[in-house]
This record gives structure tokens, sequence and C-alpha cells, in this order.
């Protein structure tokens, strides 16, 4: 059956129509923001937010999440609650508020600089600090409380996303075994060698258990889960069935590779005025005729982005004749500043952008060209147009979704995407041309062979790779995770 937004929401009114639904993320889809006088609505850079914001508006159920927006709180009403999307209100999202010391242990410290490193295997060490740790779990709880409260006398699904909110589902099945619990985690699970570092392992592991259904984005994701439960808690792994049980409760663990609004961007991207765009930023970026390639990330250091600019370099020692006549755009905003490791990686990322700009440039070229700001997904739909490469270089992601919005916006079949064998979405995507980041000669020789390929071939790749997505769309994903749900209710 082809997925659509239509489907989804006969599939929830069939499915779960008398039942409430409930998503639970620690990213919030919408934040408002002071911007002088005004406040402003926007959408963060978060693969999580722009996932299920077209799922919540086919449901439209209740989203809670951290309030984030320095301008939210005026924006909500006296439950904490605010109807959205702001142009055509369709569902609701109820924040949460975090002190500035919760934030600091639950999100700076064990998420982000213990659980993100953790799971992402990408040489940045993890680390773990007790009072983190112990800040996570009363957060966790807090969300608990805030989902108890939100579901009433309901009888429902609540489902959870994300790394941040590992101890959400045993707490909920504790206080309310009648609920049907799926959790996504939207980033990789390493094998169990890596995880059996953290201290805090198997509460880990036990918080998890209290879901009906756990998802990943592939296959192996799940394998390693099942092997890390297997070798380090006392639980039976069917591994036939791909499921856990744990005090006589089952969780299944299944692949659920996520995606995005294939029709929306296809059609989003056709609409002439972006023809004016591109010319716009042609000149804007004084770009004249030359070869184009992009880049779209949060700064992390899991994305690769020193690599990309590495292997740039090697390609214009290689292949001089391509000086002045290639720029790279990277595009993306600062992210997680506040955390040692980024603000190091923010501040690499620069210096190597400048020493290779020093090395190459011209009166009217440069070889890099970096835009550290948050584009929305509009905005974005231009460079992915303009691109004749469109570069993903992950060291490890879960899936990726970047990749994925660019083949949904060439409805011209026209660009060549780059993309890391590391990422989810390379088992998908398997016409996209795919490296390993870390190897430099050939990531540089790939960049050549990408600008020299024909149009035919260009082409050919971009259409299959169109039909994946168009058909693994983001409903598909939803559709399918809320149909096993149903199935445990
Ligand atoms: C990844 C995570 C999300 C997160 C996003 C942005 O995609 O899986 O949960 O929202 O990064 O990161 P941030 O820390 O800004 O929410």
């Amino acid at each position: 059956m082809a997925w659509d937004k239509q489907n989804l929401k006969e599939v929830i009114r069939e499915k779960i129509s008398d039942r409430k639904l409930i998503v639970v993320s620690n990213r919030e889809p919408y934040l408002h923001i002071y911007s002088g006088d005004e406040i402003r609505c926007v959408t963060p850079a978060s693969g999580v937010a722009l996932a299920l914001d077209p799922v919540m508006r086919a449901c439209e159920g209740t989203w809670i999440a951290h309030g984030s927006g320095d301008a939210d709180r005026e924006t909500v009403d006296s439950n904490d609650r605010v109807k959205v999307p702001p142009e055509e209100p369709t569902y609701t999202l109820r924040r949460v508020w975090l002190t500035r010391e919760e934030e600091d242990g639950y999100y700076h410290g064990f998420s982000n600089e213990g659980l993100w490193p953790l799971c992402h295997i990408a040489f940045t060490r993890p680390t773990f600090n007790e009072s983190d740790w112990n800040v996570y779990r009363k957060v966790n709880e807090k969300f608990a409380e805030v989902v108890i409260n939100e579901m009433g006398n309901n009888s429902g699904f609540v489902f959870i996303q994300d790394y941040h909110l590992c101890l959400l589902s045993r707490i909920l099945k504790k206080k309310r075994p009648d609920i049907t619990i799926a959790q996504f985690w939207h980033i990789p699970w390493p094998n169990r060698e890596a995880f059996r570092i953290c201290p805090w392992g198997e509460e880990i592991l036990y918080g998890l258990l209290g879901n009906d259904i756990l998802g990943f984005h592939i296959r192996y994701h799940c394998q390693n889960f099942l092997d890390t439960v297997d070798r380090t808690i006392e639980a039976r792994v069917d591994y036939e069935r791909f499921s856990v049980i744990h005090e006589g409760k089952e969780t299944l663990v299944r692949p659920f590779p996520i995606s995005v609004d294939f029709e929306k961007i296809n059609s989003i991207a056709q609409d002439t005025k972006y023809d004016e765009e591109i010319k716009k930023i042609r000149r804007a970026l004084r770009l004249k005729n030359r070869l184009v390639g992009v880049g779209v990330d949060r700064i992390d250091y899991a994305k690769g982005i020193v690599e990309r600019f590495k292997a740039i370099d090697r390609f214009f020692e290689r292949y001089p004749e391509y000086l002045g006549r290639f720029s790279f755009i990277q595009l993306g905003p600062i992210s997680r500043i506040h955390i040692h490791s980024y603000k190091e990686y923010n501040d690499k990322i620069y210096h190597l952008m400048t020493e290779i700009d020093e090395k190459y440039k011209t009166r009217d070229w440069q070889p890099i060209i970096l835009q550290k700001s948050h584009f929305s997904p509009k905005e974005l739909i231009s460079y992915y147009r303009l691109a004749d490469v469109l570069i993903v270089s992950s060291l490890h992601d879960g899936m990726n979704l970047v990749a994925k919005e660019f083949v949904s916006s060439r409805f011209d079949n026209g660009g060549v995407l780059i993309l890391s064998r590391f990422t989810g979405s390379a088992r998908e995507l398997s016409e996209a041309l795919l490296i390993n980041p870390f190897a430099t000669d050939h990531f540089a020789d790939t960049i050549k062979r990408a600008l020299e390929m024909p149009t035919e071939e260009k082409a050919k790749r971009m259409e299959k790779m169109r039909e994946v997505v168009r058909e693994n769309n983001v409903y598909r994903w939803a559709g399918k995770i809320i149909s096993e749900l149903k199935k445990l209710a």
C-alpha cells in the first residue's frame, strides 16, 4: 500500500480513534522566541521534530516537550498548552519547563555528553557524571508526571522519542500498565563492548524495557540492542521474534526507517519562485557559473564536517584544474554550544575553513563558504536545487534526513548525492556515491566523479532514489508503528 497523509489519517481513525495519542520528546516542534519587540515562532534544526510534525498534523494528538524558546511561556495557556502549527493549528503542544540546573544535568550533561557520544562512536569520549545522571532520572520522572496528567482518565498510546527519555516508559508502565507505549531511538545503538562503559547501563536497559515496542532505524541497531541486553541484564532475548522478555513482559524490537514527506517537498520545490532565489544566492555568494557543492548539518562532530573539508582540500590538491571552478557551501546552525566538545568542534571547523581558504582563494573566488545559521526547510530547497553535488559525510548517523530531503526536492532528476556508508540512509539510497568519510583520498576522488558524472547517469540514479523515498515516506514510517501498536492494545 502507498502511504500518504490521507491514509495515515484513516489508519489512525480506524485503529486508535477512541484513544488518546501522546508523543513525548525533549525537543519541541515549534519554539517561540523574542525578536526585538515581537514574538516569532520558529522550527528547530532537529530531524526528530522535522519528521514528526507532519505525522502529528495528521493525528491531531498531543505532543509533550521541553519549552526551550525564550518566549515560550508567553504563548501558552494556563495549562502550558499551545495549538500548533501557527498557520494551521491542528495539534496541541504541551510544554514542560526545566530549570537551568535540570537542563544542564539532563540535556547538556547525561544526554549529550554521555549518551550521544556513547552511541555514535565518533571518537569523542563520553563523560559520565553521577550528578548529571541523578538530574536525568529526575527529569524523566517530571516528563512522566506530565504524560500521566495529559492522559487523564483516557486509555491510550504514548510514543516516546529518543535517548533523552530512556527511563520514561518504565516509570509510566508502573503507574499506568494499561497504556500502550512505543519508543523510537533516533540515533545508532552501539555494540555491547562500546555500551558497557556506561556506569548506569543496566538501569537504562531496564528503563527501555518498559516499552511495548522499541524501534530503531535499521536491523543492525536492533541486533546490537538485543545483544547488549543478552550480555548485560537478566532478561530473555528471543532472537526469532526479535523481542525481550523481562519480568513477564515482552518488548518487541523492530526496525522502522524514518523518512520525510516526499510529496510535500517535491511539490514545494517546483515553485518557480526558487528560480529567482537561486539566482539571488549565486549573485550574493559570487558563484557565477561555477559548480557548487552543498552540505547541510547541525555543527556536530558526528556529522564529519572536518573530514569533508579535508577531502575538499585533497580534491583541490589532486585536481587543481578545479581551482576557481568549484565552490562548496556549508550550511547549518551552531548546536549544543554550551558543551565543550561542541565549542571546540565549532572552532576547529572555522580554522580549517580559513586555512583552506588562505591556501587557494583568489580575488573573486572562495573554495569553502561557511554559513552558520539555521535555514528553514523552505529556504533549504533553493540550496538543494542549486547543488551539483550534495555531501553527507557523517561518521555515524541513525538515518540522516538531509539526504532524503535533497532527493525529494530534485524533481529535475539533477544533482549527485555523496553519502557516508555509516548513515542509516545509505541502506536505502544505494544509488548515491557511497564513501567512507575517513578515507580522504577516495572521498576526494568521489567529488571529482560526482562533478564529472554524465547527465544520463545522474538522472538514472536520482530517479531510483526518488522512487525509494516516495514509497518509504514518513507516513509509512508512522503508519507501520501505529499498526504494530494497535496489534498490542
Ligand atoms: C538528533 C537527535 C534529536 C535532536 C536533534 C537536534 O537528530 O536525534 O533528538 O532533537 O539531533 O539536537 P538538539 O539537541 O538541538 O535537540
